[in-house]
C-alpha cells in the first residue's frame, strides 16, 4: 500500500470569484484575487492510499463517507490519473504502473467550520489534488485541475497573494492562479475571523452563482466594467504595501459581490445581523482614527474575515470583544491568524 499525507490552507478572496461562464470546466466570468492564509491555522489534511487490496474509489469528508461518484471529484481523479498515465508513457515508470491499477481509499479532515463560508470548498480540493498528484508521482501546473473540482481552489495552490487569471481559451488551459507576491511579501499584514456562525449556508456556492448569472444584471456589469480595473488596483496596492487602497478596495468589493446576491432573483442572503453589525463596528473604527485601519470581507456566508496591520491587533480585538461579548452570542469566535506560509506538505 502506498498512502500519502498533505495539508492545504484556507484562502480568502479580496476580489470575489462569482458566476462561471463554463460549469463543466469551470472557467469564471471575472478574474479574482486572494489571500492564502498561514498553513498552521485554517486548513485541510488529506490522507490518500492506494492498495491493490481495495475494491473500489472511496472518500471520507470530517469521518463520514461521501459519494466519490460526484462529477467533480471524477474530474480531479480523472485528471491526476491521465497525468500519471501520459508520465508512465513517457518514462515507463514501474511504481505509477502499479497504483494506476489500484482503487484509492481518500480520507480528508478539516479543522474549521465545513461550508460556513470559510472557504471549506477551497483548501479541501485544493489539498485533494495535490494528495492525489504526490500519490501518483504527478507534477507541474496542477490549479488547472484544482480549479475543476472547486474554483477557488486553484487559488490555495499557492501561498501569499494569488490572481486567478479567468483566461481567454474555451479549453480552459490558461484558467490559471498565479502568485501576485510571496507570504513574506507583507509580513505585518494580519488576518481575524469573526466566525458569526458555524451553520452550514442555505444557498451553496454553485447554486447561487447559476441563478446570479440568470437573473442579476449587476452581476454582468461587475465583470465587464468593474473587475478588471479593480484586478489593477489590488495588485498595486499589493506591490506597494498601500493598506489604504487594499483595505478599501476589499470592502468594496465584498459590498458588491453581496450587492448581487441581492439583485439575484430571488435574492440571496449570506450577511445576517451580525455580519452587518461587524461591518458597522469597522467603519466606525476606522471613522474613529480619520483612516482605514481595517477593512472586512464576507463570502458565501456570515462570518467576517478582517484584514489590518500587526499594530492595531490587540487594540481591534479588544473592540470586537466589547460590541461582541461572548454570552451575548455563544458561538462568536476568534481567531488572530497571521498571513504566512502556504507551502504544501
Ligand atoms: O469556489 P467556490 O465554488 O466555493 O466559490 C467561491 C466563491 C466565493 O468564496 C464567494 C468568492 C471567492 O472568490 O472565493
Amino acid at each position: 500500500m502506498k498512502k500519502v499525507t498533505c495539508t492545504a490552507p484556507v484562502n480568502i478572496a479580496v476580489i470575489k470569484y462569482w458566476g462561471k461562464q463554463n460549469e463543466e470546466l469551470i472557467l469564471p466570468i471575472n478574474s479574482s484575487l486572494s489571500v492564502t492564509l498561514h498553513q498552521d491555522q485554517l486548513k485541510t489534511t488529506t490522507s490518500a492510499a492506494a492498495s491493490r487490496e481495495f475494491t473500489e474509489d472511496r472518500i471520507w469528508l470530517n469521518g463520514k463517507e461521501e459519494n466519490i461518484s460526484h462529477p467533480r471529484l471524477q474530474s480531479c481523479l480523472r485528471e491526476i490519473r491521465r497525468l500519471a498515465r501520459k508520465r508512465r508513457n513517457e518514462e515507463g515508470d514501474e511504481n505509477v504502473s502499479r497504483i494506476l491499477n489500484d482503487k484509492v481509499h481518500i480520507c480528508s479532515v478539516n479543522n474549521f467550520p465545513t461550508a460556513a463560508g470559510l472557504a471549506s470548498s477551497a483548501a479541501g480540493y485544493a489539498c485533494l489534488v495535490y494528495t492525489l498528484a504526490k500519490l501518483y508521482g504527478v507534477e507541474g501546473e496542477l490549479s488547472e485541475i484544482a480549479r475543476q473540482g472547486s474554483g477557488s481552489a486553484c487559488r490555495s495552490m499557492y501561498g501569499g497573494f494569488v490572481q486567478w487569471v479567468m483566461g481567454e481559451r474555451d479549453d480552459g488551459k490558461d484558467s490559471l492562479a498565479k502568485q501576485v507576491e510571496p507570504e513574506s511579501h507583507w509580513p505585518e499584514l494580519r488576518v481575524l475571523i469573526l466566525v458569526a456562525t458555524a451553520e452550514k449556508k442555505h444557498v451553496g456556492s454553485t447554486a447561487g452563482m447559476q441563478t446570479s448569472v440568470e437573473t442579476s444584471p449587476l452581476l454582468k456589469l461587475r465583470a465587464d466594467l468593474v473587475v478588471p480595473e479593480r484586478m489593477e488596483a489590488m495588485i498595486e496596492s499589493i506591490r506597494k504595501k498601500d493598506f489604504k487602497a487594499f483595505g478599501e478596495l476589499t470592502m468594496k468589493d465584498s459590498n458588491q459581490f453581496h450587492a448581487t446576491c441581492l439583485d439575484t432573483y430571488p435574492p440571496i442572503f449570506y450577511l445576517n445581523s451580525v455580519s452587518q453589525r461587524v461591518i458597522s463596528v469597522v467603519h466606525q473604527y476606522n471613522t474613529y482614527y480619520g483612516q482605514t485601519k481595517v477593512a472586512y470581507s464576507f463570502d458565501a456566508g456570515p462570518n467576517a474575515v478582517i484584514f489590518m496591520l500587526e499594530p492595531t491587533v490587540n487594540e481591534f480585538v479588544e473592540v470586537v470583544k466589547h460590541c461582541f461579548p461572548p454570552e451575548s452570542n455563544g458561538d462568536t469566535y476568534l481567531k488572530g491568524l497571521p498571513v504566512g506560509s502556504a507551502v504544501l506538505s
